[in-house]
């Protein structure tokens, strides 16, 4: 998609279709409204007497050569209460539009923010909008129309004197969208066309292509450096595993400079192993692998916008099968760290391959860590698919990526994981157990596992099994791999350390 900013006055511009939104009982008296419906003869206004334009949320209003306006279409989106306003109803506004245009056979759209709404931060998340609701997994379909995307995007509303503004906001909302798309991509690949070999593969591709530096290591490098806890998990599949680090290193690095540290789970395939999940919705668990892909496309943006810290991601990838080999519920693996794990479920193997994964960000050097995994079932049922279930081990720190996660547009809610939870971990004949005893708690006892291996080292643990994967389209989003996270590990990349 082609992308631009537009300062030509709104009734000036020629495009296929121009896009703009009206508040609740909002009359077209003021600002851009006011513009357009004056241009237009005051058909805005007919339409808002006539109770058609209401402004309420994600209502569309479509106009076809609207006298007096060199646009071809004029679209109208209802959004809702103006002081509930931000960037993130921005966002879903913007890719509202997109999509119900894109549906349309239209090819160009210029989006005009409202007066009083004009900042960095706003352009960055209309073009994030547009650019995510541009995207269709429609890859492996081969009747699909030649042409089918929204193929040219302007931001409108900026004068000359502010385009500066608009112009780095639609430098960063393009990178941090696409590099989200490409999370998403990989999520929606199913898992005979993403082994975990095949996913160092993309990822090293990506590293090179950006400029970062990629050190993928085989099952043999893994088994030399002990990875006890990853190697259990693979051990029950034809495929082999691999360990994906990739390293940003920004230029005229301070030595004593914190290192933030990304985890992502990568399970291409979780059938739960021996302790095997029922066949309703299997098929689904091969999204297991988003968290890993969260890191990767959040590493894809951080090479092009280079933050002032240095960044390692470590991403963990196996299959998890019930093969002739595979661990069995009780055995009892060594983790690198040196601690002993008893196996209780072999269905929870993401902080198996994580407890390794962390272990080894730690020895690179990672002073912080953010580690993002579809880790359990149990989150659902806490938050629903609304929020991330965020746990951390160190308040300033969590206070700091619940801060992105608000800049973002990525809802996200902590949870708690205090000392009185670790009882439920312990393992009578190993130091620590895969599963939580006693009730409830499940994505809290997943968490402490985790944490279990972090030490000293400020931690936190984003379980995305909520958010991860979308089961239905909605008005500003396909369905399938939604590459939540990213946007939230790109902010805080970019304020860390300063
Ligand atoms: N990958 C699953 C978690 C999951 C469930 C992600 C649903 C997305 C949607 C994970 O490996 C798992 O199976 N967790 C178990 C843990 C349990 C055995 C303690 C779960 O949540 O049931
Ligand atoms: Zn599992
Ligand atoms: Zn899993």
């Amino acid at each position: 998609m082609e992308l631009t900013v537009d300062t030509r006055p709104a009734p000036k511009i020629a495009i296929e279709a121009l896009v703009t939104y009206a508040f609740e009982n909002e009359k077209p008296d003021t600002g851009v409204l006011a513009q357009l419906d004056q241009a237009a003869g005051g058909a805005l206004s007919k339409l808002a007497a006539a109770g058609e334009l209401t402004g309420k949320m994600l209502e569309t209003t479509l106009l076809y050569y609207p006298q007096g306006l060199a646009a071809q279409r004029l679209l109208i989106i209802g959004a809702g209460k103006k002081e509930k306003l931000g960037t993130a109803e921005l966002r879903r506004l913007a890719a509202a539009a997109v999509r119900s245009l894109k549906s349309r056979q239209v090819r160009q759209v210029a989006f005009l923010v409202r007066e009083g709404e004009r900042s960095e931060s706003a352009a960055q998340a209309v073009v994030e909008g547009m650019i995510l609701a541009n995207f269709d997994y429609d890859k492996y379909k081969t009747d699909k129309k030649p042409g089918g995307e929204i193929t040219f995007a302007s931001l409108a509303g900026w004068d000359e004197s502010s385009r500066a503004e608009a112009d780095r906001g639609l430098a960063r909302g393009r990178i941090v969208a696409e590099s989200q798309n490409f999370a998403r991509d990989l999520g929606n690949e199913p898992s005979n066309l993403l082994t975990p070999r095949m996913l160092a593969d993309r990822a090293a591709a990506m590293a090179r292509e950006a400029g970062l530096s990629v050190d993928v290591l085989d099952e043999k490098r893994i088994a030399e450096l002990k990875m006890g806890a990853l190697l259990s998990v693979a051990q029950g599949s034809a495929e082999p595993p691999r360990m994906i680090v990739i390293t940003y290193t920004p230029e005229n690095l301070n030595p004593n400079a914190p290192v933030l540290g990304l985890v992502g789970k990568a399970i291409t395939f979780d059938t739960g192993g021996i302790s095997i999940k029922p066949s309703n919705d299997m098929e689904k668990m091969k999204y297991d692998m988003c968290g890993g892909a969260a890191v990767i496309g959040a590493m894809r943006a951080i090479a092009a916008l280079k933050p002032s810290c240095k960044i390692t991601a470590v991403v963990p990838s196996s299959e998890n099968m019930p093969g002739g080999r595979a661990q069995k519920p009780g055995d009892i693996q060594i983790a690198m760290s040196g601690k002993s794990i008893e196996v209780i479920n072999t269905d929870a193997e993401g902080r198996l391959v994580l407890a390794d994964a962390i272990t080894y960000a730690k020895k690179l050097g990672c002073t912080h860590l953010v580690d993002a995994a579809t880790l359990t079932g149990a989150v659902v049922v806490a938050l629903a698919n609304v929020n991330v279930g965020v746990f951390g081990s160190d308040q300033t720190f969590t206070d700091q990526l619940l801060a992105s996660s608000k800049a973002a547009g990525e809802k996200m809610w902590p949870l708690p994981i205090d000392d009185d939870y670790r009882e439920m971990i312990k393992s009578g004949i190993a130091d620590i157990q895969n599963v939580g005893s006693g009730k409830g708690g499940g994505a809290i006892t997943g968490a402490m596992f985790i944490k279990e291996f972090t030490g000293d080292t400020p931690w936190i643990h984003l379980d995305i099994a909520g958010l991860a994967w979308q089961d239905d389209v909605k008005p500003w989003n396909a369905k399938g791999a939604t590459g939540v996270a990213v946007r939230t590990m790109v902010d805080l990349a970019m304020k860390f350390g300063k």
